[in-house]
């Protein structure tokens, strides 16, 4: 068991595969031209395989693939079928533009949830967000999932003036469809124009929806990021990523390699343990992570605090999210 000082059992494994990816969103990629890692700075697929099954051994039971995009990676889907074989819950963060050539793999490796980034209802808002016009071929991809069983969960940056008014078309589309849709706070990263004054928040959201809906609370599992709720009569649900306004610290199972092989012990965290060099000089990984997880930081990597109204997102040292993978 990989456990912290404050006696948070970690179980649960974010990996990300690449920070390269095929959209542009301007809150996850910093504003300057983003070098994307050369690959061989990136673990190659035996190298990721090689960390998880050390991960499993020390009591990991949930592992989640992320970028940039992950399924960009040439060489996704082995790294996927070779996943899929351990004894653990496999899930992906994608942004949905490689699904359907995914979908045997993904099937073969027993995913059963996808994490899919949708900021908007909107064609042309989507484009503006992601600069790539393909909000169709997204939406398409979300039903052939659906169609395929595999469970949608539908991430959904809110951010003040950009996105805040689609709220109620976004509860809209759960009544008829099983997806789960997940409202985040906006969060601040380097260079991602993050200010306090878009944040768009937990109560800010529940009051916009509650105004149209009945809201009840649903069940959470004990580990959960999100407050999870349900409109009754709806066949989807949703929930809040309170990041920001109300984070959810207390329960962190959370670990994150990098895609240049280095763990994170929090989103936030500045300090990275660096277990790529650590494996390629044959070294004992365990106790890096041991001692990694040990100086985690009690919240929110210890940079800052639920009164973010004065934070200078450029003060906080950290990389951008597209090279952490969220
Ligand atoms: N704030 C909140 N969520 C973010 N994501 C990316 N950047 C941010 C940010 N600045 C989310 C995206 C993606 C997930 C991996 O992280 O919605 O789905
Ligand atoms: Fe790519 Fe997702 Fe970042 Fe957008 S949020 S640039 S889709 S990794």
């Amino acid at each position: 068991m990989i456990k912290d000082s404050f006696g948070r059992v970690h179980d649960y494994l974010r990996i990300s595969l690449t920070d390269n990816c095929n959209f542009r969103c301007f809150y996850c990629m910093p504003e300057e031209e983003y070098e994307f890692s050369p690959p061989a700075k990136l673990m190659q697929a035996k190298e990721i395989i090689h960390l998880a099954r050390i991960f499993v051994e020390q009591g990991v039971r949930k592992i989640r693939l992320t970028g940039g995009e992950p399924m960009v990676r040439k060489d996704a889907a082995e790294i996927i079928s070779a996943l899929g074989s351990l004894p653990v819950e496999l899930v992906i963060s994608t942004n949905g533009t490689r699904i359907p050539e995914m979908l045997p793999v993904l099937k073969r490796a027993n995913v059963k949830t996808i994490n899919i980034s949708l900021d908007t209802l909107k064609p042309e808002k989507f484009m503006l967000i992601t600069r790539r016009d393909v909000f169709h071929q997204i939406r398409n991809n979300i039903e052939l999932l659906l169609a395929n069983n595999i469970s949608v969960k539908i991430n959904m940056v809110l951010m003040k003036d950009l996105n805040d008014n689609e709220i109620l078309d976004f509860i809209a589309w759960t009544k008829h469809t099983p997806i789960q849709v997940r409202f985040i706070e906006f969060m601040p990263f380097k260079g991602n124009h993050w200010t306090s004054n878009k944040v768009f928040s937990l109560e800010e959201i529940l009051s916009v929806i509650e105004k149209e809906y009945t809201v009840l609370t649903a069940n959470e599992g004990p580990h959960d990021t999100g407050k999870s709720f349900r409109v009754p009569g709806h066949k989807g649900s949703f929930a809040v990523i309170s990041t920001m306004t109300a984070p959810f610290c207390n329960t962190c199972n959370r670990m994150r390699l990098t895609a240049d092989g280095k763990l994170k012990n929090c989103l936030f965290s500045n300090e990275e343990t660096d277990l790529l060099s650590a494996l390629r000089n044959n070294e004992d990984i365990v106790p890096l992570i041991r001692a990694s997880i040990w100086s985690k930081k009690k919240e929110l990597g210890g940079q800052f605090t639920t009164s973010f109204e004065q934070l200078d997102a450029e003060a906080i040292n950290n990389r951008s999210m597209i090279s952490i993978g969220g």
